[in-house]
């Protein structure tokens, strides 16, 4: 998401603030800004676009003085990415600066109540809040006045914040995002990520969830949300430049794939309303135009696709509405039959993907009405849908999609259950249930990826295997797909994602000893027909690994199992998919393949 560096010290804040942005870069983001403190006097300078454009104004316009300040780089999640939108953000009587990564999920209510105290806004942004609460709070120190923030913010969130009138120090708070503290000698500095700080030092204090942070250039202060002095838990930084940048792991889709709990946790954020109901305030679109919709299609493409795949047993099952779910790039050419009371959806991480684009302004022609489903604010779907959900993964660099497709899944869950809720089709006290389930999916990915050695050991045997099934049904035919398809991009072997109960019609003659079929067979009213189709897979040889919820006997037809957490049926798609990318990630590096940038793909492909 946001990175952000600070510093306090004897050098030029310029020249610190600026290569920390740069070191940065690497990791997406629409827009830039910085605040220095000179003496007592702030100037903030802010850009949409290039850390580049930034250095111009910065360049024309920055004190040369200043030896505190803070600069952030911003990816879009509430609000535009523009200049006005783009961070640090001030009170109104410009007094305090903050810079924030993460979502204020209460900011709205927050936001409403400081308007009616007088306060006026400047940006469309959760994070101003921040600054206007700090204003309410002028008599009390900062660090005082951030833990009292923090007691009312929700949400997952970092901040740091400076005021005109306390040149000398910086404030921080964590809760879920990420923050660290670079320990120097008279200097300090805090930030997102460790490359921002790293060729300054390599000493780094941890700020622990819910602890708020001051920093002076000689002094380091850690306490809880009361105000209890808390110890400071330093390291080494062993890392270089290139580790730190993946967080420490070897690759970005390892990073990646680990980042999923977060991602999760952030894409549900402020969606669901106590005590079970699901708020989606951005789909703009009138209750009743989704009331009197008949029929639903769902376009995508590559993984993109396998979220649509799982978004139609969603919206039929819940909605119960009838959908078509189409490649993108067929959709078109096949002459759907479309008028008003169609919803089409299109989903794409990016965006900015052709045959999705032009698949959604087909069905706007025909007047139909179209929800975009995107990982990037204001991407060219976000922009020419007529509402727009956010999945809120983070910038994602790695080519193969994980963590853009775990919140693409959550999303289409939530616009299952939205769509039931608007049209009446389920009762509130089953809405309630699921989305009490969906809550708990964030630490159930988390204790998935505590396994993730199981899998790498698992997969040790199979490096040069060169035929893989991939088999499901329901829920667990798209999770299928999207094992095989993530073995095909990264490992390059020839994987197939196929429906269970299909295989005996002719793909099942390919089946001998040497061919690894995964079967994934967690949704419950069709598992035993899975495991059946499994038996068939094993009669003929093939060695059987299955994908089950923890306590389901499925031993007898498995030669290794792979446990996930139980849970409703399709909501199981989230955590059933994650050993499958582990698996991939696996093989594909065991066999010496650049999983980051594989052979051939491209992250975003703007051509038909
Ligand atoms: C490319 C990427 C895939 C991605 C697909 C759709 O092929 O390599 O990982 O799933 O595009 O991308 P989108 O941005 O539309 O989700």
């Amino acid at each position: 998401m946001c990175g952000i560096v600070g510093y306090v010290g004897p050098k030029p804040v310029i020249d610190v603030l600026m290569p920390g942005l740069a070191r940065l870069e690497y990791r997406g983001y629409d827009s830039a800004g910085v605040a220095l403190n000179h003496g007592g006097s702030l100037t903030v300078l802010k850009q949409a676009g290039r850390i580049a454009d930034l250095q111009g104004l910065v360049d024309r316009e920055g004190p040369a003085e200043a030896h505190t300040g803070i600069g952030h780089t911003r990816w879009a999640t509430h609000g535009a990415p523009n200049t006005g939108n783009a961070h640090p953000h001030m009170d109104c009587r410009r007094d305090v600066v903050v810079v924030h990564n993460g979502i204020i999920e209460n900011w709205v209510d927050l936001k409403a109540k400081l308007v009616e105290n007088g306060h006026d806004f400047d940006s469309d942004t959760d994070t101003e809040v921040v600054a206007h609460l700090i204003e309410e709070m002028a008599d009390l120190p900062l660090a005082d006045a951030v833990r009292k923030v923090m007691n009312q913010a929700d949400g997952a969130l970092a901040l740091v914040v400076m005021r005109k009138s306390e040149p000398d120090v910086l404030v921080g708070a964590r809760r879920g995002s990420p923050l660290v503290v670079g320990r120097g000698k008279g200097e300090n500095f805090l930030a997102s990520d460790i490359p921002a700080f790293l060729e300054h030092t390599r000493h780094m204090v941890i700020v622990e969830d819910d602890r708020v942070v001051e920093i002076r250039p000689d002094e380091i202060v850690l306490t809880d949300l009361e105000g209890n002095s808390m110890p400071l838990d330093e390291r080494m930084v062993e890392w270089d430049f290139e580790a730190a940048e993946k967080g420490g792991f070897d690759t970005f889709m390892l990073k990646e794939i680990f980042e999923q709990p977060h991602a999760i946790a952030d894409t549900l954020a402020g969606r669901i309303e106590s005590p079970g109901r699901v708020v989606l305030d951005e789909l703009t679109i009138d209750s009743e135009i989704l009331r009197e919709v008949d029929k639903v299609f769902v376009v995508a493409c590559g993984t993109s696709y396998h979220a649509a795949m799982m978004a139609k047993y969603a919206i039929e099952r819940w909605a119960r509405l009838p959908v078509e779910i189409d490649i993108a790039s067929e959709f078109r050419y096949r002459d759907p039959v479309l008028d008003h009371r169609s919803l089409v959806i299109g989903i794409s991480q990016s965006g900015e993907t052709i045959d999705t684009l032009a698949a959604v302004r087909y069905a706007r022609a025909q007047g139909s009405v179209v929800i975009g489903v995107s990982n990037v604010v204001e991407s060219a779907l976000a922009r020419e849908s007529d509402a727009v959900l956010y999945t809120r993964a983070g910038p994602e660099i790695g080519v193969a999609a994980t963590k853009t497709f775990t919140t693409q899944l959550v999303a289409m869950q939530l616009l299952g259950l939205y769509l039931a809720q608007v049209r009446g089709a389920l009762d509130p006290g089953a809405i309630e249930l699921q989305v009490k389930e969906l809550l708990r999916l964030p630490d159930q990915v988390e204790a998935v990826l505590a396994r993730a050695d199981d899998v790498k050991e698992l997969t040790s045997a199979w490096v040069d295997t060169r035929d893989w099934f991939f088999l499901g049904r329901s829920g667990d035919f798209p999770v299928a797909m999207e094992g095989a398809l993530k073995l095909k991009e990264i490992a390059y072997v020839r994987a197939e994602g196929y429906a269970a109960g299909e295989m005996k019609h002719g793909p099942i003659a390919l089946i001998e000893p040497g061919v690894v079929v995964v079967g994934v067979a967690t949704d419950s009213h069709v598992q035993a027909k899975t495991l059946s189709n499994m038996e068939e897979m094993k009669a003929r040889g093939g060695t059987i690994v299955l994908v089950a919820e923890e306590g389901d006997d499925v031993g007898h037809v498995a030669d290794h199992v792979i446990r996930v957490p139980s849970g409703p049926d399709l909501l199981c798609t989230v955590t059933a998919v994650v050993p499958l990318q582990l698996l991939a990630y696996y093989v594909a590096t065991a066999r010496g393949m650049d999983v980051d940038k594989p052979r051939n793909l491209a992250k975003t492909v703007t051509v038909e």
